[in-house]
């Protein structure tokens, strides 16, 4: 895997509101400091109640969730008002006209404990004849 993953072209990273991209098939916020400042990446997931960060806003040196407004210091992820929460910062830069997140630094997302029984499920739904009210119409 390559440490540093091309997300975007610079220009094409707003100044003035965060964005939404996808790293180790995680949601990473990614947003500028200040106006047009350096990038900063952020997980998405907000740990207050799972606002989804890059949807926010930012305010100086803030990213703001769309949920309940907290803010969250873009430099170290640190809740602003109670410092109680935190989200995972990772390191992204600017090379070469592109918007570079370090991908070593990104943790896959852990596996669903719930992913086989919803398979499970699933196929079972897939497999079993309509019953009841929902049954199709004899043809
Ligand atoms: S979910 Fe983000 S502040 Fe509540």
């Amino acid at each position: 895997m390559a440490r540093w993953v091309t997300v975007m072209r610079v220009e094409e990273l707003p100044p003035d509101r965060p964005v939404t991209v996808r790293v180790n098939e995680r949601d990473i916020a990614l947003a500028r400091c200040g106006e047009g400042g350096a990038p900063h990446a952020l997980d998405n997931r907000c740990p207050h109640g799972a606002g989804q960060l890059g949807d926010g806003t930012i305010l100086g040196d803030d990213i703001v969730c769309p949920l309940h407004e907290f803010g969250f210091d873009l430099h170290t992820g640190i809740q602003r008002d109670a410092r109680t929460g935190r989200v995972a910062v990772y390191p992204a830069r600017i090379e070469g006209g592109e918007v570079q997140i370090d991908a070593e630094a990104v943790p896959p997302l852990p596996e669903d404990p719930d992913a086989d029984y919803f398979d499970w499920w699933a196929r079972r739904h897939d497999e079993q004849e309509p019953v009841g009210d929902r049954a199709p119409a004899a043809t």
